[in-house]
């Protein structure tokens, strides 16, 4: 059998097309309905009531529009909301902190393991929990980099200004001797050249997109709804406001052309 209806994604903004290319990659045949919740993100400095709540309405939004499987891309929104969706929703939520967890633990050698995150991410200390569900003995530091969200919406990817602002969040990890780093956030796979250059060389960095892909395949698989009619995917777009700046700066993050984005004006 086949199921046809699309994956639903969605994220604070557009950070979360990080998740969207790398489920195309490994899914090329699922369709996707994405939603970036462009009028009221960032979601990282608000507050867990707010997020649920804006959680809860775009969860509906994509149910109504036929989505098979929910995937949470938004770090912050997986962090504080996962846990009400799963309860309020009948098909499978998937957040991105598990996958990127498990991900980590398998790569550490020393059990010394760094999240850097949104400053909701990284006070909520979901990934330190899920970390230590898998394994008690890993070590952990954890870091809020506030500043890399703007910085990779407005493509200031590389140069003096952001190798300072890096090196001010990231240098004490290398006194800790962490070995693997979480990109606990949509946007530092962006800035992931950045990143490399400011922690010991031999750092392993997880990206939870990547992870999270292949959580979806397993899933979909488990519960028998991948498509399997071998044609490619649609993707189709929905956001709350400025559509145009999207398909801009969405290009960056997806790594191909946007087109199919339509703004919802009511959750
Ligand atoms: N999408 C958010 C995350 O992954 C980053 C942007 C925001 O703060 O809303 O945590």
């Amino acid at each position: 059998m086949s199921d046809t209806r699309p994956i639903g994604v969605f994220d604070s903004g557009l950070g979360g097309l990080t998740v969207v290319k790398a489920l195309q990659k490994l899914l090329p045949s699922e369709s996707i309905v994405y939603f970036g919740d462009t009028a009221r993100v960032p979601y990282g400095n608000k507050s867990k009531e707010l997020i649920i709540e804006y959680s809860n309405e775009i969860t509906n939004f994509l149910i109504k529009n036929d989505a098979k499987l929910i995937v949470v891309a938004c770090n912050t929104a997986s962090a504080l909301a996962l846990d009400t969706l799963k309860k309020n929703v009948s098909v499978p939520v998937l957040g991105v902190i598990n996958p990127g967890a498990r991900e980590a633990t398998k790569a550490t050698l020393n059990k010394h393991i760094g999240i850097i995150g949104t400053v909701a991410t990284v006070n909520s200390g979901a990934y330190e929990n899920a970390i230590c569900d898998i394994d008690k003995s890993i070590i952990i530091s954890a870091q809020a980099c506030p500043l890399f969200v703007p910085l990779a919406e407005e493509g200031w990817l590389e140069g003096d200004v952001v190798e300072k602002i890096a090196a001010h969040y990231l240098t004490p990890f290398n006194e800790k001797e962490i070995d693997t780093l979480i990109l606990g956030c949509t946007h530092y796979p962006l800035l992931k050249n950045v990143i490399t250059n400011q922690v010991d060389e031999k750092t392993i960095l997880i990206d939870s997109a990547e992870a999270v892909a292949r959580e979806v395949h397993v899933q979909l698989s488990i519960f028998d709804l991948l498509n399997n009619s071998g044609q490619k995917g649609l993707l189709t777009c929905y956001v709350t406001d400025i559509p145009m700046r999207f398909e801009t700066v969405g290009k960056r993050f997806l790594g191909s052309s946007l087109d199919n984005v339509q703004t919802v004006h009511e959750v």
